[in-house]
């Protein structure tokens, strides 16, 4: 872990726990409660309200210096901190059960903060899936080199291999999602922190696509976890966020290493991340029940050559998914291959849907697909796709929360479509 240069205090960093008077309740309770009215007012508010003040200040001086000399839990400038981050950096706090939660202004930040907390540098070798969200990719293979911070990329589901390299390698660092994009190829997560763990390595994990509704990194050993806000956390569509949570107190100077990196989040977007966070558990329960049957669907369309969804039993990785996600919940994200298919019909398909939206996100209310050719793998060449397992008529799918037949039938109203109009 990187010793933060400015202090080994925490700074603040009380206001980001867990929110206790939740922890014992239900997902969705902590969902619609947690990080609200825990700080007393001369009145309540429902709902915390958007502090777009930069500054905060005290009647007497004496609090002013509790806070910023003796770095006592408060506002000062906020860069550090605000009553609108305290409510949703609680509330995701207690949906994962971390220690400490910041907030940060995208996925991206937040993936940059936590390889940076977790000590990657010079002496910090950072050990990455191959299947990483492709910015996170780049930056751990361009960026963190370039400043002489090693890497090594490799596949995470050879865990043979990865035993053999993490024993060789020693790494600071081991960063890794669990279901994949776009191949939903499922990590054995537990077993990939057991073996990181074995040589002292900081396990962070990238939970975005699983959520807390599949699983809590925390529970399997993991010491930091990132999020991309912006998908299904917020799920809406509207808002660009992030966040990266601690396992123990003894990341507290990842509040100092956000201060100095200065990727805070605004507070209008702090509050519709915790707005859209009420409905969580609601979204997940219905986007994991249209997931599964837009993937049985299409598992049996004769346009269709391929279906990849961790909840069918066809896909290679079901034992392990069954294994790590509790109650059958498989999640929204799904891939999916049209038999022979070209760019040309590829593109009549998504021309042709009339509610799912060909749009590059993931995570939403709205149904989203993409040809990952052209759009989050589009650096690739025709030999690295394929090494993948991609083609021109490979779909990465997030399925939204709308009437599943609705989904349904738009889908094969564009595969028929696609096919005739050539
Ligand atoms: C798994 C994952 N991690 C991180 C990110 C980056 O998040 P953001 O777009 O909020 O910066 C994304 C974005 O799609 C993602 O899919």
């Amino acid at each position: 872990m990187a010793k933060s240069t400015y202090s080994e205090e925490p700074m603040h960093s009380e206001n980001r726990r867990a929110d206790d008077r939740y922890l014992a309740k239900g997902l969705a309770t902590q969902c619609v409660h947690a990080g609200e009215r825990w700080e007393k007012q001369t009145f309540w508010t429902s709902s915390t309200p958007i502090y777009h003040s930069t500054t905060f200040f005290y009647d007497h001086v004496q609090d002013l210096d509790d806070r910023v000399y003796y770095r006592k839990p408060g506002y000062v400038y906020a860069r550090s901190g605000s009553p609108t981050h305290t409510a949703l950096e609680r509330a995701l706090a207690t949906l994962e059960r971390g220690e400490v939660c910041m907030s940060t202004a995208s996925g991206m930040a937040a993936s940059h903060l936590a390889l940076l907390t977790a000590g990657a540098g010079k002496e910090g070798l950072i050990l990455c899936s191959t299947d990483v969200y492709g910015s996170v990719y780049t930056m751990v293979d361009n960026v963190f080199p370039h400043l002489g911070a090693p890497s090594i990329l490799m596949d995470f589901t050879d865990l043979d291999r990865l035993e053999q390299a993490i024993l060789r390698e020693r790494p600071q660092v081991v960063y890794f999602e669990v279901v994949t994009n776009p191949m939903t190829k499922v990590i054995d997560a537990p077993a990939v922190i057991e073996l990181a763990h074995r040589v002292g390595a900081t396990v962070v994990v990238d939970n975005t696509f699983t959520t807390p509704f599949l699983l809590r990194p925390f529970e399997l050993g993991a010491d930091l976890v990132t999020h991309s806000v912006s998908k299904f956390l917020s799920g809406h569509g509207d808002v660009l966020a992030g966040a990266v949570l601690c396992r123990r107190k003894d990341f507290d100077c990842l509040h100092d290493m956000l201060i100095q990196v200065g990727c805070t989040l605004g507070p209008n977007e702090a509050w519709l991340a915790l707005r859209g966070l009420k409905t969580f558990l609601l979204r997940m329960e219905r986007h994991c029940a249209n997931a599964l049957a837009v993937a049985r669907f299409l598992e049996s369309h004769p346009l269709i050559a391929r279906v990849r969804y961790p909840g069918l039993p066809s896909h290679p990785h079901h034992a392990v998914a069954a294994r790590i996600f509790p109650d059958g919940r498989y999640g929204a994200m799904l891939n999916f291959d049209i038999a022979d298919c070209d760019q040309a019909q590829a593109f009549r398909f998504l021309d042709a849907l009339r509610l799912v939206l060909p749009a590059t996100t993931l995570g939403d209310i709205y149904s989203l697909i993409v040809n990952p050719a052209r759009t989050t793998h589009h650096w690739l060449g025709e030999d690295q796709l394929a090494a993948i397992g991609i083609s021109a008529g490979t779909f990465r799918m997030s399925v939204g929360i709308e009437h599943a037949e609705d989904i349904m039938e738009d889908l094969d109203q564009a595969l028929r479509a696609c096919r005739h109009s050539a």
